[in-house]
C-alpha cells in the first residue's frame, strides 16, 4: 500500500534519505526512512563517465566512498566496486552506490514519494542528465509521488521540454534564496514548488510565496523549533536530514 498516494504536497522529505542515521544517498538511507515513518525522500542523482545515473551529491567521491577522483571519472563496473557505506558507520560497510535503477526499484516497491534533485556539477552536461534520468523516473513513479527539482535552470528547461504537462511532471525550482522576482521563473518552466534555504529566508518573502499557488519547500532543517516557525510563515514541506526529530517533539508536546 503506497504511503503517499494523496496528492497534497509532502509536510516532510528525508535528505539524502535518512541522513542523519544512514550514509546519505544509499538504498540503505531509503530504506531508513522508510522503516522510521518518513514518506519521502529527496536523492540527487548524476551521471559517471559512461552514462549510468547514480545516486550521488559531490563532483567527488572521497568524502562518502573508501575511493578517490572524480565520480564522472568511474565507470558502472569501478563504481560497483566502491564500499560507500564505511564512513559513515561500521554497519553500513559494503554498501554499494545505487544506479538510479535500483533506487527507483526500491522507491517504487516501499512506495514512497521521491523528491529527485538533478545535480549538474561544474562542467558536466545538464541536457544529457535530464535525457538519461528523467524518462525512467517518469515511467517508475505517479506523477504525485515525484517531484524533479534542480539549481540548474538549463536543466529544468530540458525537463519541461521533455514533459511539457505540469500534471504529468512537477517541477521545483531550487534556489538558495528566491530569486528577485521568483514568479517568472516557476511560471515560465510551469513549476510546481519553490525549493529554499530557510536561513536565508525572511518571514514577508515566506508568506507572500505561501500567498500563491506556488508550493514552497525549504531545506535543510533539522530542529523542531525550526520546523514550527517555517509552519507557522506558511511552508508547505521540509527537507530534513533527520524528519523522526519533528514526531519526537510533537509527540513530546502532547504528553
Ligand atoms: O534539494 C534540497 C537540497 O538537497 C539542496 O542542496 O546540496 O543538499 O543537494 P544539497
Ligand atoms: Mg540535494
Amino acid at each position: 500500500d503506497p504511503r503517499c498516494d494523496s496528492s497534497a504536497p509532502p509536510r516532510y522529505i528525508a535528505h539524502r534519505g535518512l541522513s542523519a542515521r544512514a550514509p546519505e544517498n544509499t538504498l540503505a538511507a531509503v530504506q531508513a526512512a522508510h522503516d522510521a515513518g518518513c514518506e519521502w525522500v529527496e536523492l540527487d542523482v548524476q551521471l559517471l563517465g559512461d552514462g549510468t545515473p547514480v545516486i550521488w551529491h559531490d563532483a567527488g567521491i572521497k568524502r562518502c566512498s573508501d575511493g578517490r577522483g572524480k565520480l564522472f571519472k568511474l565507470d558502472a563496473a569501478s563504481a560497483a566496486t566502491l564500499d560507500v557505506g564505511s564512513w559513515f558507520g561500521d554497519q553500513y560497510r559494503g554498501e554499494r552506490m545505487a544506479t538510479l535503477e535500483a533506487m527507483l526499484t526500491l522507491i517504487q516497491r516501499l512506495g514512497m514519494g521521491l523528491n529527485l534533485e538533478l545535480k549538474v556539477s561544474r562542467g558536466r552536461n545538464a541536457i544529457e542528465l535530464v535525457k538519461a534520468a528523467l524518462p525512467p523516473t517518469l515511467e517508475a513513479l505517479p506523477p504525485e509521488r515525484l517531484i524533479v527539482s534542480s539549481f540548474d535552470r538549463h536543466a529544468l528547461t530540458a525537463a519541461r521540454a521533455l514533459e511539457s504537462d505540469p500534471e504529468r511532471l512537477r517541477l521545483g525550482v531550487l534556489d538558495d534564496k528566491a530569486p528577485k522576482r521568483w514568479w517568472q521563473e516557476t511560471e515560465r518552466l510551469s513549476a510546481y514548488s519553490l525549493h529554499l534555504d530557510w536561513r536565508k529566508l525572511k518571514i514577508k518573502r515566506a508568506r507572500e510565496i505561501a500567498d500563491e499557488s506556488i508550493k514552497l519547500f525549504c531545506y535543510t532543517a533539522n530542529d523542531p523549533v525550526t520546523f514550527e516557525k517555517l509552519w507557522d510563515w506558511g511552508v508547505d514541506g521540509v527537507i530534513s536530514d533527520d524528519p523522526t526529530r519533528f514526531v519526537m517533539h510533537a509527540a513530546e508536546q502532547r504528553s
